[in-house]
């Protein structure tokens, strides 16, 4: 099979990257021909573990090409996948013009039946615009060639986005053809291997699977950071409560962490979506729209607590972060809560030294000299009046703790993530807060 993937940001990268891995011919294209020429000299335009290697690697055995050029790539392809991005307008809805270019130039230069695929995430109703899109690009040329559109939402996570790809739990696709169902079973086929499904359905009903998906997982989090800050409240345990549910397994232990609040690329701006979308048609997401004023609240707990304990004057405390990433392993800033702390501390008159071990360099772009970038987690403790955890990197999880308190000049630590027990924290000399245990 010959396929292409339009669009090299993180989801068209790593679709057109595994596609390769499992021996189809992929051709990824973007427009930006600063990011294609590095693709060609192996320099990703996103971290992703894995990633570097896997591209090498397809790019040597000749199956993963990078190119400019649409109208090539398109030529003889079986499939053409939209990947590009989807900003939100001023409105908060996606913007399609970028998708809908695309379409237009697959129309101006495909040569036989390709099935033409929406990837990015995209609102009901995309799918048919993009149909509309080519059947018009194709009329202005006189050219009758048969295709079909489908929507084939992702559910990568950043930071383990290739095993989620390779070993999915599920696939879905939108399809309207018996014939564009063929097409992508066949494309799908190595990636069943684990017995997990491929599951056929309209293209709305899939373009909506996409919003329910994230929108559910986020309304679990926020579910959780309410009931976190009742524990708390309440003197209840979260970490005990959360066990306690989560061996239902109509509830399930995933996804149930509280935290500092859910950022990102996707959550914020789906849930948003989905809420604007029913508004749009008549329809009031209730629950939607609390989930996003409890994880707006929960961005600022953190910093509640630190205000807390220094009797609400924070002026000159010298603060360390560890963590600025929105979660581990990725160097994504998007959303990130570490922004709304980090500004709230600034206001209050701290100084804040973080570290990331791999978000600084992306960090800066908002950031910028605002705060000091320690080149360690430890460098980051010198002379701090408290340290705040804010992603959970793996690094953070048993670090040496005498270490800490010999740098630090006030031995208190705001844990973000749940990621140490209280009572061994206690009985360290440190004062600990964390997220819904009263400590
Ligand atoms: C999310 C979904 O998990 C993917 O399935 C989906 O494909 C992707 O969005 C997307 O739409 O592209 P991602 O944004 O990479 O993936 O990140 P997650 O691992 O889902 O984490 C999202 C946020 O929730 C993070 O800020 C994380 O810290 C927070 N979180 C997660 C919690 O606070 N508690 C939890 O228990 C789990």
């Amino acid at each position: 099979m010959k396929i292409a993937v339009v669009g090299t940001g993180y989801v068209g990268l790593v679709t057109g990257t595994c596609f390769a891995e499992v021996g189809i011919d992929v051709t990824c294209i973007d427009i930006d021909q600063k990011k294609i020429d590095n693709l060609h000299k192996g320099i990703l335009p996103i971290y992703e573990p894995g990633l570097e290697e896997m591209v090498s690697r397809n790019v040597e055995k000749g199956r993963l090409h990078f190119s400019t050029n649409l109208a090539e790539a398109i030529t003889d392809c079986d499939v053409a996948f939209i990947a590009v991005g989807t900003p939100p307008g001023e409105d908060g809805s996606a913007d399609l013009k970028y998708v809908l270019a695309v379409a237009r130039g697959i129309g101006e230069s495909m040569n036989n039946y390709c099935v033409i695929v929406t990837k990015s995430t995209v609102p009901v109703g995309t799918a048919a615009k993009v149909r509309t899109e080519l059947e018009s690009a194709l009329a202005a040329r006189g050219a009758n060639i048969e295709f079909d559109v489908a929507s084939n939402p992702e559910f990568l996570k950043e930071g383990a986005a290739i095993d989620d790809f390779l070993k999915p739990d599920r696939i879905v696709v939108g399809i309207s053809s018996a014939r564009a169902e063929e097409v992508m079973s066949r494309l799908y086929k190595p990636f069943l291997l684990n017995g997990h499904p491929i599951i056929f359905m309209d293209i709305p009903s899939a373009e909506m699977t996409k919003y329910a998906a994230n929108s559910m997982l986020a309304t679990k989090i926020s579910f959780m950071n309410d009931v976190a800050n009742l524990c708390e409240i309440m003197g209840a345990d979260v970490n005990m409560v959360r066990r306690g549910i989560g061996s239902d397994a109509r509830i399930g232990t995933k996804f149930i962490y509280p935290g500092i609040g859910y950022g990102g690329s996707c959550f914020p701006k789906d849930v948003k979506a989905l809420i604007k979308t029913a508004q749009e048609n008549g329809y009031d997401m209730q629950v939607l729209r609390a989930v996003e004023g409890v994880n707006e609240n929960q961005k600022s707990v953190l910093f509640n607590k630190v205000n807390a304990h220094f009797g609400g004057d924070l002026r000159g405390l010298k603060i360390a972060v560890w963590g600025l990433s929105f979660k581990p392993k990725t160097d994504d800033m998007r959303e990130a809560p570490s922004l709304v702390i980090i500004e709230k501390l600034l206001a209050a008159g701290c100084t804040v030294t973080a570290y990331d071990p791999v978000a600084m360099p992306e960090a800066q772009h908002s950031l910028g000299d605002s705060i000091t970038y320690a080149k360690d987690e430890f460098d980051a403790l010198l002379d701090a009046d408290a340290l705040l955890v804010v992603t959970e990197w793996p690094e953070f999880r048993v670090p040496n703790f005498k270490v800490m308190s010999r740098l630090m000049k006030q031995q208190v630590i705001f844990d973000g993530r749940n990621i140490y027990e209280p009572a061994e924290m206690k009985e360290m000399g440190f004062v600990y807060h964390c997220i819904g245990i009263k400590t």
